[in-house]
């Protein structure tokens, strides 16, 4: 199937609509109303805009048949009547102009036809017939492949007609009442028919397959309507209109590690390079500047595009067929049916889930093997293992041998596994784990068999971490997981901790990570791409702090550039590593704080120094008295002007020389309860 996510979008009750149509460029759809009125509305506020009657002009024909004939008006002179084209014998109900030949339009009646005609001519070039009852509505297929028209009739009915050899070539039957609207959507593989059963339903325009039924209960269908360029598809019904949003969420794009982009657009294939921007600056979250090839058109309609690991090919899936591509020419190098196909970390290795029992994998484009999965399998994951999830959980197989490696209760979402095989990301519907592949233990408990249960190798995964947040896409730098989430944050996590790149304002897809632009890189749904900088020395730095490998990130330190110093530094704090934090960073008030927590009486007096402020005297005051430095604490109670801190200095020890300075201070200053202390004290 086609699996087109169909949404409602905007419910809009009335009385009778008989036609809708949708703003070419403006979030609104008008709708005309069987009592006269028509209605604005804003399907993105669902505001009823504007509504009002019309005064419609109704030209009184005195002519003979008036309803059977058809009148071309001349709007340049006056609305005059310039052409009557004659032949219907009964109601004519809907007229469509080709949109391939402006000069041509069909029309379809109720003396059960459908007429083709030229401007120019008053008798119709020529007449389809096969409807054994009125017919309705009538469209043009746009696409250029096809010379196509598609027609539904009160015999319920919709039949697809070549207009060049004038045969039908296809009966939909379904509807359980008469038809009432037929379309081709002018860009996805798609026809839609309303009718009058309060249905509609969607037929694949290819394979005449039906893929869905909508009912929304507003009684019957009179109009549909599609726009080019727009998943939005508007309706009218008895109780009113409603627009509905079809098509996948998801784009189908895919990058490789060189930047090259590739992406379908309905059925096209376009490539985008990012080399070919060449020094164009590039800011944060801007859309970038690229050049788009088309390279042909695909012929299924693709659902997803895959680079292999080493981008040589890309898979194209849809409708339960793949077709893998060399990534340069597109040339096909294999097809074939699947529910799923994925890619294994091996570029010449894939797997493809046949059916909900069986799954195949294939090397160098030949069935290695095939096998059943011991409860079923709904879903398969690439990568490192092969995943496979059940109803009851997830299995880990090797891809040599489909043996079980592990089994996991959890039903995922999405799996990541890093470059390097050692981590994993499990992302399920409310929240993502990180697990670490604990490969020699599998080579062990292989060779000895120990530790082998029904449910694999016990010590194969390592758990080390979970975080209640929703992975929407994914991928590994190091072992820095990035991932765009359903808050639209753009994060990443390492050694526990996450970090956020930036505050998406749409849903971005992660395209992947350039290293040497320091950037990452990701796309919507409108196949715009923005990028964001993220440094590699720095995920380097944090993914050797968190192997404790200080010699390697001592190495990486210096390519890091002074202004994320501190974001580094704050990085160490949290990993506990306050010594490294305090050599790394260059903030001071950061570094202040970090050698109070440190003790490091030293660097924390020299700052305050250099900071000349009260509050920090005060806070190594205490810092110092704590470490009996009583002296240095003199000195910071001083700076701070904490008389109430001297004073406790001073009387608890027992220094009457500091006390007699401090009642001069004290009162040259006007503390006048510490002065008269102090002189009390000393007996003054
Ligand atoms: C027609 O129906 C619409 C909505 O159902 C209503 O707002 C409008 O007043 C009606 N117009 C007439 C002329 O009855
Ligand atoms: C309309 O048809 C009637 C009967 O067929 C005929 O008498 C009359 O002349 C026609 N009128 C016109 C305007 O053609
Ligand atoms: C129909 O139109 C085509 C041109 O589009 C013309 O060649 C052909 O002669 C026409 N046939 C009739 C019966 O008028
Ligand atoms: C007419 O063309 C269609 C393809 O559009 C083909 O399937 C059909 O067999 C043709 N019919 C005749 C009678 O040539
Ligand atoms: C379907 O069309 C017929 C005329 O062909 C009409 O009599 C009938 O009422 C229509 N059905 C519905 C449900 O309106
Ligand atoms: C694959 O390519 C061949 C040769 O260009 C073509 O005949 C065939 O239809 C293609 N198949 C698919 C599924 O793309």
């Amino acid at each position: 199937p086609l699996r087109l996510d169909i949404k409602r979008k905007l419910t809009a009750r009335s009385d009778r609509v008989k036609s809708v149509d949708l703003h070419p460029t403006e979030p609104w759809m008008l709708a005309s109303l069987y009592n006269g009125s028509v209605c604005v509305w804003n399907h993105e506020t669902q505001v009823n805009k504007h509504s009002s009657s019309l005064m419609l002009t109704t030209c009184t024909m005195k002519i003979n048949n008036s309803k059977r004939n058809l009148y071309l008006w001349d709007w340049e002179k006056k609305w005059s009547c310039s052409q009557v084209f004659e032949g219907h014998t009964h109601y004519v109900m809907q007229i469509v102009i080709n949109p391939k030949d402006n000069n041509q339009f069909a029309s379809a009646s109720l003396d059960r036809t459908i007429k083709v005609w030229q401007l120019g001519s008053s008798s119709p070039n020529f007449t389809l017939e096969g409807h054994e009852k009125g017919v309705n509505c009538i469209d043009y297929y746009s696409g250029g492949d096809k010379p196509y028209l598609i027609s539904g009739a009160d015999d319920r009915l919709v039949k697809i007609w070549d207009y060049q050899n004038k045969t039908c070539v296809q009966t939909l039957e379904g509807h359980a009442q008469n038809v009432s609207c037929v379309s081709f959507h002018p860009e996805l593989p798609i026809i839609i028919t309303g009718s009058e059963d309060g249905t509609v339903r969607i037929w694949h325009s290819s394979t005449y397959r039906l893929e869905s039924t909508l009912n929304y209960g507003m009684e019957r269908v009179w109009c549909v309507c599609g726009l080019r360029g727009s998943n939005n598809v508007a309706l009218g019904y008895d109780e009113g209109s409603i627009i509905i949003k079809l098509g996948r969420e998801e784009p189908a794009m895919s990058m490789d590690t060189s930047g090259k982009i590739i992406w379908a657009k309905h059925s096209e294939v376009q490539q985008a390079n990012l080399k070919a921007m060449g020094d164009t600056e590039i800011k944060d979250g801007e859309r970038l500047p690229l050049a788009v090839k088309d390279m042909g058109s695909c012929e299924i309609y693709p659902q997803t595009i895959q680079h292999n690991p080493n981008g040589r090919f890309v898979v194209v899936c849809g409708d339960g067929e793949y077709i893998i591509y060399t990534a340069m020419a597109l040339r096909n190098k294999s097809f074939g049916s699947a529910q799923e196909f994925v890619w294994a970390h091996d570029s010449s290795e894939y797997a493809i889930r046949e059916s909900n029992s069986v799954v195949k994998i294939f090397k160098n484009f030949k069935e290695k093997k095939s096998f059943k999965p011991d409860f079923g399998a709904e879903g398969i994951y690439g990568g490192f293992l092969l995943g496979v999830r059940s109803v009851n959980g997830l299995a880990f197989y090797d891809w040599e041998n489909t043996e079980l490696i592990r089994r996991i209760e959890i039903q995922p979402k999405h799996i990541f596994w890093s470059d390097s095989g050692e981590l994993v990301c499990i992302a399920t519907e409310d929240s993502f784990f990180i697990l670490r592949y604990l490969s020699e233990k599998v080579a062990a408990s292989q060779e000895n068999n120990e530790g082998v249960t029904e449910d694999g190798i016990e010590d194969a995964f390592e758990v080390c971490g979970e975080i209640q947040e929703v992975v929407k896409t994914g991928l590994w730098v190091g072992d820095c997981f990035i991932y765009t989430s359903s808050v639209n944050r753009l994060n990443y996590f390492v050694g526990g901790e996450i970090v956020t790149i930036a505050h998406l304002d749409r849903t971005m897809y992660l395209l992947g990570y350039i290293p040497k632009d320091d950037r990452l890189y990701l796309g919507d749904k409108e196949l715009n791409i923005v990028s964001y900088s993220l440094l590699v020395s720095v995920l380097e730095y944090q993914t050797a702090v968190m192997r404790r490998d200080f010699g390697m990130a001592d190495k990486v330190l210096p390519t890091i550039p002074k202004e994320q110093r501190t974001r580094v530094a704050h990085f160490l704090e949290k990993q506990g590593f306050k010594q490294q934090a305090l050599a790394v960073s260059s903030d001071s008030e950061h570094r202040f704080e970090l050698a109070l927590q440190l003790g490091e009486l030293k660097i924390a007096y020299q700052l305050a120094v250099e900071a000349e402020s009260e509050q920090k005297w005060k806070q190594l005051a205490e810092l110092a008295i704590s470490k009996c430095q009583f002296s240095l604490a003199q000195e910071c109670l001083h700076h701070a002007q904490d008389y109430g801190g001297l004073l406790l200095l001073a009387t608890a020890s027992g220094n009457a020389a500091m006390v007699g300075k401090l009642a001069e201070g004290a009162e040259r200053d006007g503390k006048n309860n510490v002065a008269f202390m102090t002189y009390f004290l000393q007996g003054k």
